[in-house]
């Protein structure tokens, strides 16, 4: 083998310019696909392209670049990021609250640039991972973390994977520029990131922030590649020689022309009002966003401006970040609390150092189940993502894994119940554990509670402080003895003087005649919701019956399955649920068939003649049975109305002969609409 073979030369020198070609064309439609948003090619015609590319690659390794289409995943793994200094400081932008606050904002800034006319450009402050993208000759040779805003970590390789992140830029660019922007995660990819870590069993990211760090400051570029991540750009860092345009917005626009992603959420303000505009909004349209948003940006559009305001410490004078009411916040764990449920579920805790999320302060938030706690990894001592959605109890997302610092504790359900050490156990296939100490001095707290509650016996006066404190004296051993308490065991507790005592008793006394449902409702059988206790009080009509009722006869009342059967008929097998039932029918709480004393027509036979003017006969008929009334088809003694319309027949002598109550069409309504009343 002497030298290469002239044809080899032109086979390369054909190679090449084919693999040119195709780098343009990938990269042309990367710019379609990723940046616009707008493809002009099938995702087949795509990969066929990047197949030959490879191909070519293959054959011809040494024409192989960095910046080919190929070359975005390959780079092996790094044992530790390198250091990047920004020449020009990443700076980070002071907060608003309030419209009042950004006006003071504007006049503080108008003060120092008098007389100038200042308009602003307004974008949306997306919650991800600020970076630096360095450009030279035409290709992105350096990107990098905000770091302390003067030196940041080199994450070139990774970056290089997001697709919307040109690798060249065209020839016309400067020389030498960097521009910055927010690395994120859209909410979908977050979800399916997370749902991907939870069928493999690793911990998941609190929030699409956290997710797209974590992802962007992977060691391994491949798992980067994997996620998927995206970018707008917001500024232009520095530019050699400077092509940018006079103002913020031309050079935004400048960068769209290069090929950068720009938030198509970007919008010029004349004004400030307009800025409010802008702001108003988005607080109220940010669910609908694909991507997390935390606030709006409220720029100086006007680069001399900028200069001339200049920064104050790490913020320059010429931005401001407005924040959208916050619903999120990130606090310490400082242990996982237990309470024990009405029904003896052990309900987890968490402990939180106070702290502040949208003007509440949180010390407490849910945390679910063991099970719960183990899959997002949340462990005692972690930094933790809090969240409060409108009024609901706040909750802990997840672990700030990288904040820690291997101090933290794996929670353990304890063996023995906190409030009574009776034994807790954790039945195959559920997620609670639970006290199994059926006098646990916590369960029938919660109990009590939960019998006087609006939904159940509605007994107003008792709250939950009250509730501690009958228990604490003894006054009260389970829900029945509130039936037996007396003006002289109330008086003299804790805020009982006379008047709230009469209440008291007065509100027990009403309490005896709830519907049945609510009685069933109240007594807090385990799966047996307000919905449940309807279904059962209209099924079997008397405590009794359901007491009663066998596994197969509760099963089979529609929309109750097995599970709830189950536990009803546990519950009824307990002698101390039998004896609190006597106690309850003792003191007059009305146990007796819902049907039975609200069908008010009950016993009473009802028959018609003639015409009903308002009402058709069949829906008369109907409105009567409902009621608990029968219908008969002649006038005999036992008639106890003859409700006659119009042209009626011989069924009215018969009544009059024998003395029957009548009824015309207008006192049949009035009847009925009684009857119905007193159902209530
Ligand atoms: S401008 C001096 N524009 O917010 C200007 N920042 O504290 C500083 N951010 O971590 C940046 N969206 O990454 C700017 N449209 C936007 C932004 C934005 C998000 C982040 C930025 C930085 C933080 C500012």
């Amino acid at each position: 083998m002497i030298g290469k073979g002239v044809s080899d030369v032109a086979d390369i020198d054909g190679a090449k310019k084919r693999i040119e070609e195709l780098r343009e064309q990938i990269n042309y439609h990367n710019y379609r696909y990723y940046v616009l948003d707008s493809p002009e090619i099938s995702d087949a015609e795509y990969d066929e392209l990047m197949r030959e590319l490879r191909r070519l690659e293959g054959e011809h390794p040494e024409l192989i670049t960095p910046e080919s289409p190929t070359q975005r995943v390959g780079a092996a793994p790094v044992e530790a990021f390198g250091v990047v200094e920004h020449p020009v400081p990443l700076l980070s932008l002071a907060n608003v609250f309030s419209y009042d606050e950004l006006l003071a904002w504007h006049k503080r800034v108008s003060n120092l640039v008098s007389g100038s006319e200042m308009d602003f450009v307004c974008e949306l402050k997306l919650d991800g991972l600020a970076v630096a993208l360095t450009y030279t000759d035409g290709r992105l040779t350096t990107g990098a973390t905000r770091g302390d805003g003067y030196r940041g970590e080199d994450i070139t390789q990774n970056l290089r994977t997001i697709r919307s992140i040109p690798l060249v830029v065209p020839k016309d660019a400067p020389k030498k520029f960097e521009v910055r922007g927010e690395v994120y995660l859209s909410r979908t990819g977050f979800e399916k990131l997370n749902e991907e870590r939870a069928q493999e069993g690793q911990p998941l990211f609190a929030n699409p922030r956290n997710a797209a760090a974590g992802s962007v400051r992977q060691l391994d570029p491949r798992i980067t590649a994997k996620r998927p991540l995206d970018i707008y750009i917001y500024a232009l860092g520095y530019a050699d020689p400077d092509l940018s345009g006079p103002t913020h917005w031309e050079t935004m626009e400048y960068l769209k022309s290069l090929g950068f992603r720009i938030s198509p959420y970007n919008a010029y303000a004349p004004t400030c009002r307009s800025a409010e505009e802008y702001y108003q909004r988005w607080v109220k349209e940010r669910d609908s966003l694909e991507f997390e948003a935390d606030g709006i940006v409220i720029k100086v559009n006007s680069f001399e401006l900028q200069r001339q305001l200049g920064t104050v410490g790490h913020d320059p004078r010429w931005a401001v970040a407005y924040k959208f009411p916050s619903v999120q916040a990130t606090t310490r764990l400082l242990d996982i609390g237990i309470s024990v449920g009405r029904t003896g579920s052990l309900n987890p805790y968490a402990i939180l150092e106070p702290v502040s999320v949208g003007g509440v302060t949180i010390k407490q938030a849910a945390l679910h189940n063991e099970e719960d706690i183990r899959r997002k990894d949340i462990r005692i001592g972690d930094t933790v993502v809090v969240q409060r959605a409108g009024e609901v109890i706040p909750q802990v997302v997840g672990a700030v894994v990288s904040k820690r610092t291997g101090q933290e504790r794996f929670f353990i359900m304890p063996s023995r119940c906190p409030a009574c050490s009776g034994e807790v156990v954790k039945p195959e296939g559920e997620v609670m554990a639970r006290c199994t100490n059926a006098s646990c001095p916590a369960q029938i707290r919660e109990l009590l509670t939960h019998f006087v509650s609006r939904g159940g016996m509605d007994i107003e006066g008792i709250g939950e402080k009250l509730a501690a404190a009958l228990l604490e004296k003894g006054l009260v051993k389970d829900v029945a003895d509130l039936y037996f308490l007396t003006a002289d065991k109330l008086i003299g507790l804790e805020r009982m003087a006379e008047k709230s005592t009469a209440n008291v008793l007065n509100a027990i006394e009403r309490s005896k005649d709830r519907p049945l449902s609510r009685v069933i409702f109240a007594l807090g059988i385990r799966h047996v919701g307000g919905e449940t206790a309807e279904l059962l009080a209209s099924h079997f009509d008397s405590m009794d019956r359901l007491a009663k009722a066998s596994r197969e006869e509760l099963a089979s009342v529609p929309k109750i399955g097995p599970k709830i059967a189950d536990s009803i008929f546990a519950f009824f097998r307990q002698e101390a649920n039998l004896r609190i039932i006597e106690k309850l029918r003792r003191a007059g709480v009305r146990l007796e068939g819902e049907a039975a004393t609200r069908r008010s027509l009950l016993g009473q036979e009802f028959v018609l003649t003639g015409r009903l003017e308002s009402l058709r006969r069949g829906e008369a008929e109907a409105r009567i049975k409902e009621l608990g009334g029968t219908l008969g088809s002649s006038v005999t003694r036992k008639t106890t109305y003859l409700v006659v319309g119009a042209d009626p027949g011989s069924k009215l002598e018969k009544a009059k002969g024998l003395g029957t109550r009548l009824l015309n069409e207008e006192e049949l309504l009035r009847l009925l609409e009684e009857a119905n009343l007193k159902r209530r």
